[in-house]
C-alpha cells in the first residue's frame, strides 16, 4: 500500500472542499472545457461529459489512492455548487515534498476563491499533514497564477525555463513554493 493522503473535507466560512462526486459532472465539464483553463493547463480537447465524468467518480480518487495527491472539489459552502479544483500532485513521499494546482470556474472568476482555497490546502498539507515544502508553477504569462500564489502567501523562487506544456506550445513556469517555516506568517 503505497503512502497517500487520507480522503478529507476542508472549510472556510464560504467554501467547502471536498471529493468530487456524480453532481459535479456538468460543472466540470463546463470548468474544463472553458478557453481561459483550456489555455494554461493542457487537458483533452474537447473536454467531453464522458472525460469529466471519469474525472470525478474515477480519476480524481484513482489519483489519491496511488499516493499521487489529493483533488479537491471547491463547492460554494450554502449550495454545494462546484466554485473550483484545487489539487495536490507530483507528491514525493521520501522528501515529503508536493505541489499544488489549480482552476476556478468561469463563473467563480475574480472573488478570491483561488487564493483562499490554496492558502486553506497549503495550510492543511504543510500543518496537519507534515510536509515540508509546496511547489506551484504558473506559466510565466498566466499573471493571475501568479497573483493567486502570492495572495495565498508563496514565494516566488525563480523561472523554470521551457518547463511548461500548453496546447500552444512551451512555456517558461515561474517557480512559488511555501515551506514549513512560512506557516507561522499565515
Ligand atoms: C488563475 C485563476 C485560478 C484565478 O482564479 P480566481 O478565483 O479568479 O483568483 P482570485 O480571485 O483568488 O485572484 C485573482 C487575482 O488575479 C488578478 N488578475 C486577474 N486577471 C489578471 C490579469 N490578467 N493580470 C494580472 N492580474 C490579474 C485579480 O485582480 C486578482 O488579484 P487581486 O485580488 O489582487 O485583485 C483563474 O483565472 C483560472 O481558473 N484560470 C484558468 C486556469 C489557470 O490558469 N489555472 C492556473 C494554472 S497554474
Amino acid at each position: 500500500m503505497p503512502d497517500r493522503f487520507p480522503e478529507t473535507t476542508l472549510r472556510t466560512e464560504r467554501l467547502i472542499l471536498r471529493p468530487f462526486g456524480g453532481a459535479d459532472i456538468e460543472d466540470v465539464q463546463r470548468g474544463c472545457a472553458d478557453e481561459a483553463t483550456q489555455r494554461w493547463i493542457p487537458l483533452t480537447t474537447p473536454y467531453t461529459l464522458a472525460d469529466a465524468g471519469s474525472w470525478c467518480t474515477t480519476r480524481a480518487h484513482a489519483l489519491r489512492e496511488s499516493g499521487d495527491g489529493i483533488h479537491f472539489a471547491v463547492v460554494d459552502a450554502g449550495t454545494d455548487r462546484l466554485l473550483a479544483n484545487v489539487g495536490l500532485r507530483h507528491t514525493d513521499w521520501e522528501t515529503s515534498t508536493t505541489e499544488i494546482g489549480y482552476w476556478v470556474s468561469p463563473w467563480a472568476r475574480g472573488r478570491g476563491h483561488a487564493a483562499e482555497a490554496v492558502r486553506i490546502v497549503a495550510g492543511w498539507v504543510l500543518g496537519e499533514q507534515r510536509f515540508e515544502r509546496l511547489e506551484l508553477k504558473a506559466a510565466d504569462g498566466n499573471a493571475a497564477s501568479q497573483r493567486v500564489a502570492v495572495k495565498a502567501g508563496f514565494q516566488r523562487e525563480g523561472l523554470l525555463r521551457n518547463a511548461g506544456v500548453t496546447h500552444t506550445g512551451r512555456v517558461d513556469l515561474v517557480l512559488f513554493a511555501r515551506v514549513r517555516q512560512d506557516l507561522g506568517g499565515s
